[in-house]
């Protein structure tokens, strides 16, 4: 067999097949069709492989001339399909990108909305209250001298009545704080009646219980002047509840005892989920604890510069956890505390 007067077709042939890869491949525009294309020219079926088979014939010098020709050509189809492949993919990003193909039926992104601790609310809601009543604030430090936070609140330095508010001592005579009451020394001390005064803020103790952290936030309030009674302290303490609680909020005043006011009593609401009725919440008593509050002691009065037969005032003060933990029914007051979103999120 003489296969010498074909070899110039056949290279000829070659030439034109790469030309027509080529084009094919330039003109490819999906992956998938690219695909088929390099299978039409060099996969085992393909028109590359096919002339290669028919190299058998030629005269051995030729063949393996055509052979490697052949060889040649397929590499450079390959890289074509390769350059074109990278091509593809960068267009359909930028096709992508442009927005052509978004599916304006698609959900959005959500957009996490923050929200206020509830204890944060609660401490604005106070605010708003006493200062539409005339009060302002005062403000005094976590890290308290113990003549504020005691001494001068008419604990002496051994009475029993600081057991009760044990707490961390700072070297050098301070405590931190275990009520705000020394806001009332620093409020009134240096000036001159009427005072209607609120105070908030942190205060510590050595409690821990689902319902007592050893830090917690309270609200002190205070007013003197030369009539102001246990009346006006009743007065006060029932639109405040009402404000916090919802209208018809029921108070309860059991007498007790505090060194700083005389006479003194423990403040309880009645419980807003059973009505008085008696729940778990409530612990069956349909009352939940408050604070305390009574007239302020006249000693206290005089320590502070204040002539106490011309004065008198009320003070009182209560813990604002309760009644965020009333408001979403929290059982743990470590829960608002915690910084656990999952909480958080829900309030
Ligand atoms: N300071 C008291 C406490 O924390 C509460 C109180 C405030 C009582 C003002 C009477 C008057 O227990």
């Amino acid at each position: 067999m003489n296969a010498r007067p074909e070899s110039p077709d056949q290279l000829e042939h070659l030439r034109s097949l790469e030309q027509e890869a080529r084009r094919e491949i330039s003109e490819t525009d999906a992956p998938q069709a690219l695909v088929e294309v390099r299978a039409r020219y060099l996969g085992r079926k393909g028109s590359v492989s096919d002339l290669l088979r028919s190299l058998g014939g030629l005269e051995p010098t030729e063949r393996a001339r055509m052979g490697k020709a052949a060889n040649e050509a397929k590499a450079r189809i390959e890289e074509w399909v390769r350059q074109r492949r990278t091509e593809i993919d960068q267009e359909q990003r930028e096709h992508a990108l442009s927005g052509r193909c978004q599916d304006v039926t698609l959900p959005g992104v959500p957009f996490v909305r923050g929200r206020l601790h509830p204890v944060t609310r609660v401490v604005r809601e106070v605010v708003e209250f006493f200062v539409s009543m005339g009060f302002t604030l005062e403000e005094g430090p976590e890290v308290e001298t113990d003549y504020n936070n005691f001494e001068a609140l008419n604990f002496p330095p051994d009475h029993p009545a600081r057991d009760m508010q044990d707490t961390f001592f700072v070297e050098g005579g301070h405590v931190l704080r275990t009520h705000t009451s020394p806001v009332q020394i620093r409020a009134m001390t240096g000036r001159q009646p009427p005072f209607r005064f609120i105070a908030i803020g942190r205060v510590y103790r050595h409690d821990l219980s689902p319902r007592h952290s050893p830090m917690f936030q309270q609200v002190e309030g205070f007013m003197v002047d030369e009539h102001t009674t246990f009346a006006d302290l009743k007065g006060v303490l029932y639109a405040f509840a009402e404000h916090m609680m919802g209208s018809g909020t029921d108070l309860r005043f059991r007498s007790s005892y505090f060194p700083f006011t005389e006479p003194s009593a423990e403040l309880d609401f009645q419980c807003v989920l059973c009505k008085g009725q008696g729940c778990a919440t409530c612990s069956q008593s349909g009352w939940i604890e408050w604070g305390g509050c009574g007239m302020i002691h006249p000693q206290v009065l005089e320590n502070c510069g204040i002539d106490a037969a011309r004065y008198q005032g009320f003070a009182f003060g209560m813990g604002l956890e309760r009644s965020a933990m009333n408001r979403h029914s929290i059982p743990h007051i470590r829960l608002l505390y915690d910084g656990d979103v999952r909480v958080l999120e829900q309030l």
